[in-house]
């Protein structure tokens, strides 16, 4: 992990002197490289382990949760790829992500989801933006507010989702989502005209039902 972040502050004084116009802070840089990649696999953790949840939720017969589950999975895969773009784009290259989760029940499952959301939310993304921003890397600052803004939106869908199954309520949840292509906004219900984060326009959403 030293020797990581060590190859990592090279990485960002290389690109400090060709890349980047304002001068940014190395150390700062180095540490938003470190967090972009730590964001990828989290994400493609995330993705695989939604897609697994809604696979189970169906099995149960949970069938609105599974679409959450599915829409949220899409998302997750969109913010990994954003993350993985932005690497690209610092000349670093993404390591192949095996994720590890375990499946419960589908409301042993809401509640690990919402625990997730919940870090990424309140810590993660807060201090990934905060030091994306002091590095001066905006492509990453855009790839982290994008998935921050969406987790928020997760969290509380999920949050929802598990107050209707307490209350055996579930046919009260979406039947559809629409998620955005480009951010991974997530809409319960038909897509908006544009994206309420990345303004992206309805025909770029893909719908889950
Ligand atoms: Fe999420
Ligand atoms: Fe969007």
């Amino acid at each position: 992990m030293k020797k990581r972040f060590i190859t990592s502050v090279f990485v960002a004084i290389f690109l400090s002197g060709f890349v980047f116009a304002a001068n940014p802070n190395p150390m700062a840089l180095a540490k938003t490289i470190d967090n972009l990649k730590e964001a990828f696999k989290g994400e493609s953790t995330a993705s695989a382990k939604y897609a697994a949840y809604a696979k189970k939720a169906k099995q149960e017969g949970h069938n609105n949760i599974a679409l959450l589950f599915e829409a949220a999975s899409k998302s997750e895969s969109i913010h990994a790829n954003n993350h993985k773009a932005a690497l690209q784009e610092l000349g670093v290259k993404t390591d192949k992500v095996d994720p590890k989760f375990d499946v419960k029940s589908t409301k042993d499952n809401l509640q690990d989801a919402i625990n997730g959301e919940s870090y990424e939310v309140s810590t993660m993304y807060p201090e990934f933006l905060k030091t994306a921003n002091d590095a001066n890397v905006n492509i990453a600052t855009i790839s982290f507010n994008y998935a921050f803004q969406t987790e928020k939106k997760h969290k509380e869908l999920y949050k929802n989702a598990l107050n209707q199954l307490n209350n055996s309520n579930e046919n009260s949840l979406a039947k559809q989502y629409s998620v955005c292509t480009t951010c991974g906004n997530t809409y319960d219900g038909p897509a908006p005209n544009r994206c309420g984060i990345s303004m992206t326009p309805k025909d770029r959403f893909v719908t889950i039902k």
